[in-house]
């Protein structure tokens, strides 16, 4: 490619955080796009000269780009990505890849579809942490012997005004998120380091009062499901979850030996080998921190504990090299059907759900109708429960602490939907 890929941004707060590793990654934004005037202006400071701000995706679409970040609102990417792919434009996006089976079902097909003018992909980003990177390559060197088991865990907790600022306005998908539906940060990096994919999942939710104080949030603060692989082993993981302390932990439970991120530091990891089964020149046990296998120094204080720029590199180096990414949409809506199938399963007590293979138009035609959502629809209704707690009201106290942040003039509340822009 002669000219450095031409990158838009849609979706300028998660997007902005992307746009930084833009130019070290070799390409040049040409344009942004977001509706809220505020964040819109931050935008502006990321543009090359002659780049141009769009409040409007319809304006946006229309200038001449090779790839977009998607980073508009979790529970949207979908209708977006499918015009930006029509139009012959390489995207990546932010988790999720649909938030419905219907979507997801949507998604599979305009990928294929234009396949041909475009490439998707999933712009996971705890798989690129340095630590992952060297757990993939020890693992796939075959000295921990056969993988058993592995466990991911992503935990976030906030204080309340941190959650109500994050979830601006009753309607944001935060404020209706279950507790299966951010997976993939933990199980992307298990996925990758093993090159494995999910056949079944099982989930079960945790209800706490104490997270609901001060909230006006209808969500769960902590969910599980476990997974069988598809080379029979089994991982449990965990949705964006609030227990004990904010971190990732990603364990993997080998013949031979194990390896883990170390908790409450993790960009060290620790293996170690069992004493029947040490290799020939490797110590038993080591623990340190691993430097990422490339572009130490571009990577180096970028966000995720230095995995964000290796997903923007990862997307401007399948623009330039006309490659198809790591994670490509069957790898994404795996992990979406474990997130969204995985709350099926916990709203009906654990019951097992295989997880389809979209490559099979079987399984297409079986999803394609299934609409259902836990996510506030532009009536403000849901056609499924977003916690376990069905009986649950939001209080008027906490109803009332969440409004006065949420009536803060530089928060912007408008939460709109994809319909009125795109034309349904
Ligand atoms: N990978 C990570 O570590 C990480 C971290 C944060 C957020 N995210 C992801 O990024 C995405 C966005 O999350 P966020 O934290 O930025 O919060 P958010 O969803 O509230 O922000 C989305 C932004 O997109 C804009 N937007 C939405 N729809 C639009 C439209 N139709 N036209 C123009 N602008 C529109 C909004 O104004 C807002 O600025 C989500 O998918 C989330 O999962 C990922």
């Amino acid at each position: 490619m002669a000219n450095k890929p031409r990158i838009g941004i849609f979706g300028c707060w998660r997007g902005l955080a992307m746009a930084k590793y833009v130019s070290s990654s070799g390409g040049e934004i040409v344009a942004v796009c977001d509706h809220n005037p505020a964040r819109l202006e931050d935008g502006k400071k990321y543009l090359v000269e002659g780049g141009v701000a769009y409040s409007n995706f319809d304006e946006f679409i229309n200038h001449e780009m090779d790839g977009v970040y998607v980073a508009n609102y979790f529970d949207q990417h979908v209708p977006y990505v499918i015009r930006l792919m029509e139009r012959g434009i390489n995207v990546c996006i932010e988790p999720i890849c649909g938030s419905t089976m219907a979507q997801i079902v949507e998604l599979v097909r305009a990928v294929e579809k234009y396949r041909d003018r475009a490439f998707f992909m999933f712009g996971e980003n705890y798989q690129y942490t340095p630590a992952i990177q060297e757990m993939k390559r020890i693992y796939q060197s075959g000295k921990l012997g056969d993988l058993l088991y592995a466990h991911g865990e992503y935990v976030h907790p906030a204080s309340a005004a941190e959650r109500t600022r994050l979830a601006p306005g009753p309607n944001h998908w935060r404020n209706s998120l279950p507790s299966t539906y951010y997976n993939s940060h933990s199980l992307a990096p298990l996925m990758y380091v093993t090159d494995t994919m999910p056949k079944v999942v099982m989930a079960q939710a945790v209800h706490s009062e104490d997270y609901h104080r001060g909230v006006a949030r209808m969500a769960d603060p902590f969910g599980v499901m476990m997974t069988q692989m598809d080379n029979g082993t089994v991982f449990t993981t965990t949705g964006c979850v609030s227990g004990s302390v904010h971190g990732n932990w990603y364990r993997f439970a080998c013949f031979r030996g194990g390896m883990e991120t170390v908790r409450y530091d993790e960009s060290v990891i620790a293996v170690r080998y069992n004493s029947f089964a040490k290799p020939e020149g490797e110590p038993r046990y080591n623990a340190y921190t691993p430097e990422p296998p490339f572009d130490a120094d571009k990577s180096r204080g970028s966000g995720h504990g230095g995995a964000d720029y290796f997903v923007v590199r990862e997307f401007i180096r399948c623009i330039e090299e006309g490659t198809q990414p790591y994670n490509d949409v069957y790898r994404g809506v795996a992990m979406a059907s474990v997130a969204i199938l995985g709350w099926r399963s916990v709203l009906e007590g654990g019951v097992p759900y295989a997880i389809p293979d979209f490559h099979d138009e079987k399984e297409l035609l079986k999803w394609e109708k299934d609409t259902r959502s836990p996510f506030l629809d532009a009536n403000g209704s849901r056609t499924l429960p977003s916690m376990v707690r069905q009986d649950w009201t939001i209080n008027p106290e906490d109803a009332a602490a969440a409004k006065a942040i949420w009536d803060d003039p530089k928060l912007f509340t408008d939460y709109s939907w994809p319909g009125k822009e795109l034309g349904k």
